[in-house]
């Protein structure tokens, strides 16, 4: 670590989805901010955001229906603190996007709003139809590149955090080149994202593979109730297409489920039909994928006028059309696929986690709000109100030195772990079939034992960025493997087809798992 080049800031913040982009722009109001991004910053999650964001903007609506929805979606397991948080924070949190230059689509007026599953209200404010995430990037991301107290560095990979006196100091950063520099900081924010790349299908883009979940673990922090993944009920299943996300927008503006007789479906497992919550809307998708021996379902919306699909669904419509599905006439086929993470590293309500000085922010974060199930479009809030928490937080701090004495800094040799997109490949394969969508002792044992063979590669000293990846995903693969044996129970997205109902006498509020600590 001494060898290393240092770099000094007062806030280091890791990642580019709305949490970094937010959080980032908001703390460079008063301090010098160094922002990291794996790629760029047209590359996270929050890009691809179709439906929207959840705020209680209507007058018809109020922050205690959002929080009895998402309560409800969460399957007993939000921290009530948490939602409170969200849904009054929420409104305040879309002003400041739109100070930042988002602009949402309106209606004689009024912002458009939209539904999706499981909400009791039409509240989900939405930009150019279903390009929600990107409007709101493409904001933020001009207001970061124009920002001067704002330090940009792209194609960085951070390594691992530095620690000292239980508080985080900092990180160790890969630059493009390969060289190695130590940043030091008054406070870290993992703004990294969630863990989609964890499994063969998924809505999520390349760069979604666990990093600072993984790294947080190796520096100590608590992490949270991991088991819990979401499957989008509807992403797009067609050959060579990729699982591009059918937003549940369409099902909100009324679509609906057929199997491949052409029969709808939903009717059989919820009373809710096709905006029943995600993960029953996804396990019935697969019961009748299963029935009619098939490896997807249809969504038709094809009763809607075309003007009104065009107008709502301009991507989804042109991205059907690239490869042939004109959604205007053709029923769509699609299947489940991962998409997002519901735990994450633990923080308390102003987002810092169980080391001092490290927060962390939107997917990366456990904060309490999703509970064992997200409620759609609660994401974008949620990133954005505990940001702005966070950056008030950060105001808060004193002064500390900036020094660390654990991080690795990797100056042994590197060695290569080879066959990489076989070794990616092949675990995502396995978190499919072992801890996917419907889970069981057996699988589950099986899964851990073929990632535990793995595990002698976390003790070499990585340096390409896929190895480096492949490293943070196996850490997480872990960790969902472990959380997801530990609970013998169903609910929200962990389910359990040996412990089918929700254990409500026996089970452990939340899993927390800790590197020295061990499961709890
Ligand atoms: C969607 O548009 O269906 C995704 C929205 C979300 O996951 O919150």
């Amino acid at each position: 670590l001494d060898k290393l080049p240092r770099v000094e800031t007062d806030v280091i913040v890791i990642g580019a989805g709305i949490a970094g982009l937010y959080t980032a722009l908001k703390t460079s109001e008063t301090k010098r901010v160094l922002m990291i991004t794996k790629k760029s910053l047209f590359d996270s999650n929050t890009r691809y955001a179709q439906g929207g964001i959840a705020a209680v903007i209507s007058d018809e609506d109020s922050p205690e229906f959002l929080a009895q929805d998402t309560l409800i979606a969460g399957a007993g397991l939000c921290e009530a603190s948490a939602v409170d948080v969200l849904v009054h924070e929420g409104p305040r949190g879309v002003q400041q996007l739109i100070r930042y230059g988002t602009n949402f689509d309106e209606e004689d007026g009024h912002f458009a709003l939209t539904k999706e599953g499981a909400h009791s209200q039409r509240r989900i404010l939405h930009a150019n139809g279903d390009a929600t995430g990107y409007e709101i990037v493409r904001a933020l991301a001009e207001k970061v590149k124009s920002d001067p107290t704002l330090e940009l560095w792209d194609d960085h990979f951070v390594l691992d955090l530095l620690t000292e006196d239980e508080e985080c100091r900092g990180a160790i950063v890969q630059k493009p080149d390969g060289s190695r520099v130590a940043v030091f900081g008054r406070a870290t924010i993992l703004c990294t994202g969630g863990t989609g790349q964890l499994y063969r299908y998924t809505t999520n883009p390349e760069v979604a593979t666990g990093d600072g979940v993984a790294m947080a673990y190796r520096a100590g922090a608590d992490i949270r109730d991991m088991e819990f993944n979401q499957f989008h009920p509807t992403s797009l299943c067609y050959p060579g297409a990729p699982r591009f996300l059918i937003s549940e927008a369409v099902r909100g503006e009324g679509a609906v489920l057929r199997n491949i007789r052409g029969d709808r479906f939903m009717e059989n497992y919820h009373p809710q039909l096709e905006l029943a919550p995600r993960d029953v809307v996804a396990r019935a998708i697969v019961t009748e994928m299963e029935a009619t021996k098939s490896t997807y379902v249809y969504i038709d919306i094809t009763h809607e006028t075309p003007e009104l699909i065009k107008h709502r669904f301009p991507t989804i419509y042109e991205f059907c059309l690239n490869y042939g599905l004109d959604m205007t006439t053709d029923w769509i086929p699609v299947a489940p696929a991962a998409h997002y993470m519901m735990g994450g590293v633990k923080t308390d309500l102003h987002g810092e986690t169980s080391i001092k000085r490290l927060f962390a922010c939107g997917e990366a974060s456990s904060t309490g709000v999703h509970g064992a199930n997200r409620l759609a479009s609660n994401s974008l809030s949620e990133a954005i109100v505990f940001g702005q928490r966070i950056v008030d937080a950060i105001n808060e701090l004193s002064p500390n030195k900036l020094t660390a004495d654990n991080g690795n800094s990797g100056d042994r040799n590197s060695s290569l772990i080879g066959a990489l997109i076989e070794r990616r490949l092949k675990l995502q394969k396995n978190m499919v079939r072992y801890v996917g969508l419907r889970r069981d002792r057996a699988g589950l044992l099986k899964g851990l034992e073929d990632l535990k063979k793995q595990l002698p590669l976390l003790q070499l000293c990585l340096s390409k960025k896929e190895e480096l990846e492949y490293a943070n995903l196996l850490t997480c693969a872990m960790l969902v493997t472990e959380a997801a044996l530990n609970r013998e129970e169903s609910r929200g997205g962990h389910y359990r087809e040996d412990y089918p109902q929700k254990d409500d006498m026996n089970w452990r509020r939340h899993t927390i798992l800790n590197r020295e600590k061990g499961i709890r």
